[in-house]
């Protein structure tokens, strides 16, 4: 059963025992369920809102690569979150990113540290 710290400058952290079923679950809809107020808008991977970082639970990089689909590289890349020389970097190494769409990142089975932006 994973752990996920839920971390904001401004709020108190939030540490969630994932479920054994969450491996399908994306961490928005775990923060959703916990009353983690991340921000989000379209839940679809297209906005960026949702952008956390992640790392393990200690604060360095996080073991456990993860397939991200084209649209969530774009979105990072568009916001400035991820280069191109990053991604690719990333994808060669099959290396995890530390830059993640909540909306899109499925909750594996790693301890990790999450640090968002909150909602208005
Ligand atoms: Fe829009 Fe995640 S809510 S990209």
């Amino acid at each position: 059963m994973p752990k996920i710290i839920f971390q904001h400058p401004d709020f108190d952290e939030f540490e969630v025992y994932a479920p054994a079923t969450s491996h399908k679950r994306t961490v928005l809809s775990l923060a959703q369920e916990y009353k983690v107020p991340i921000m989000f808008d379209c839940q679809d991977g297209e906005c960026g809102s949702c952008v956390v970082h992640v790392t393990d639970i200690d604060g360095g990089p996080t073991h456990m690569g993860e397939h991200m689909t084209e649209k969530e590289k774009t979105v990072l890349r568009e916001i400035g979150k991820i280069s191109k020389d990053e991604l690719e970097k990333i994808v060669v190494n099959d290396m995890a990113s530390e830059w993640r769409l909540a909306c899109q990142m499925i909750v594996r089975d790693e301890d990790i540290r999450i640090t968002y932006e909150a909602a208005q």
